[in-house]
């Protein structure tokens, strides 16, 4: 099958290769000359394992082609992926849908052949019937369908969990002509096991939020009982085995650490919470969520200042700051509060992140330095921060490290045994767990 994704994003790129790897012949456009140039020769714009490889193969098979021509692309294909960013709106409460729209008015004037539009960028309910409209400006509706497909991929994980989904949701108010076709691009995937759910257009879409919602949710409800476990000495590990074992609650998810970032649960919590007031429905649930993951940044800067004890002397290091391991993204990062906040307080911060310098701290030069080593950054800093969890975080070898001075270690993500600091000169604290600040 021929089929495109309009954006060569996050999404549009992970998605698209997998689907060439499937067999098919798929266009990956984007507007952006160098990006296209770049993929062509084999350079990814972001870091996700696997995905190099899979692009070069497929790139040099033939069987993915990297362009900047939307209209040939179009015409070409029987599916079209609309893969663009939606961006947190001006006032970061909805999305910024102008993306989505424009493309959707190139498509609807470059109908050549029956086609289906799919949504894979994360859009609020309705755009699929706003997509619908744009395109029926200039064209009958027989001849497209405008379906919503929304993606579950992680960041990190993305390749995993493209090629074994929990499910493939599908959102088509046309589901005869539409399902053999989108069931024959996904066979593949389905035929390994993953459930293909059938829905209307507007529910795949709700789909998404609401999954995003509730896994934002279910990772606050574990830091608050994590806060709660920190003032009774009780261990949140045993906590979240303890719930997790109700298969109705479910083991996954309940890691309590840092506030939650990234490019999706931030944005569409809140894109959420505003699309129900629109329409007069208090989502207080998920309202409180938001609030309660942006206070949780300021709550780790205190535990901070607290460990520190106001001695401005002390250096402070960083390990990892993107919003989770195995990513290069700072989407939403707490770090970017975090760090800051040490700074104002009058501390020199240095960091190590296994995906390198980040541009976006530049601006604090002379304060914050980037250390390319772990093991040098664990050598000159009083006060060690785990803020991710990449495996060469969890092996560590702070005693040799340290030398023959007095260590702290703050482990955002409870990599470490508590006990196996005791009597090392090293102190330890982490989170929801006794021995803490
Ligand atoms: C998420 C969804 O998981 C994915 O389905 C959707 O398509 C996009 O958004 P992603 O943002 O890549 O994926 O990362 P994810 O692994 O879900 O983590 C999101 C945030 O939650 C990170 O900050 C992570 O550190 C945090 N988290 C996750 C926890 O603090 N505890 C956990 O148990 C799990």
């Amino acid at each position: 099958m021929n089929i495109c994704f309009i954006g060569s994003g996050y999404v549009g790129l992970v998605s698209g290769v997998l689907f060439s790897d499937f067999g098919n012949l798929v266009y990956c456009v984007d507007k952006d000359k160098k990006k296209i140039a770049n993929l062509e020769n084999g350079k990814i714009p972001i870091y996700e394992p696997g995905l190099e490889e899979l692009v070069i193969k497929n790139f040099k098979a033939k069987k993915i082609k990297f362009t900047t021509d939307l209209i040939k692309s179009i015409r070409q294909s029987q599916i079209i992926f609309i893969a663009v960013g939606t961006p947190s709106s001006k006032d970061g409460s909805s999305a910024d849908l102008s993306g989505v729209f424009n493309v959707a008015r190139i498509i609807s004037k470059n109908i050549n052949s029956y086609k289906i539009i799919v949504t894979k960028s994360t859009v609020p309910l309705g755009t699929g019937d706003k997509i619908e409209s744009i395109l029926k400006l200039n064209n009958s509706s027989k001849k497209f369908d405008v379906v919503s497909n929304p993606e579950f991929l992680r960041e990190g994980d993305a390749i995993r969990d493209f090629r074994f989904p929990d499910r493939v949701v599908i959102g088509t108010n046309n589901p005869d002509k539409v399902i053999p076709i989108m069931k024959s691009l996904y066979a593949p995937i389905i035929n390994k096991g993953a459930k293909f759910l059938v829905v209307e257009r507007r529910a795949a879409e709700l789909i998404k939020y609401a999954s995003n919602a509730f896994l934002a949710t279910k990772i606050t409800f574990i830091n608050e009982i994590a806060n709660l476990c920190e003032k009774t000495s009780i261990n949140i590990d045993d906590i979240a085995l303890g719930i997790g074992s109700d298969a109705r609650i479910g083991s996954r998810f309940l890691r309590a650490g840092p506030a939650y970032g990234g490019s999706c649960f931030p944005k569409d919590t809140k894109a959420l919470v505003k699309t129900a007031r629109n329409l007069n429905i208090d989502l207080s649930l998920v309202s409180n969520v938001i609030k309660s993951n942006d206070k949780r940044s300021s709550l780790i800067l205190s535990k901070i200042l607290k460990i520190l004890k106001n001695k401005k002397n002390q250096k402070i290091g960083f390990l990892g700051v993107t919003f989770k391991a195995n990513t290069d993204d700072m989407r939403d990062s707490s770090s970017l509060k975090i760090i800051p906040g040490l700074i104002k307080n009058g501390y020199n911060v240095s960091y190590y992140d296994p995906t390198g310098k980040k541009d976006i701290f530049n601006q604090y030069n002379s304060s914050l330095e980037y250390i390319d080593n772990l093991s040098d950054l664990v050598t000159k800093s009083d006060l060690v921060v785990i803020h991710t969890e990449w495996d060469e975080f969890k092996s560590i070898n702070f005693i040799e490290l340290k030398k023959n001075k007095k260590l702290i270690i703050f482990d955002l993500r409870n990599l470490y045994d508590p006990k196996s600091f005791l009597n090392k000169k090293i102190k330890y604290f982490s989170i929801g767990r006794p021995f803490n600040v």
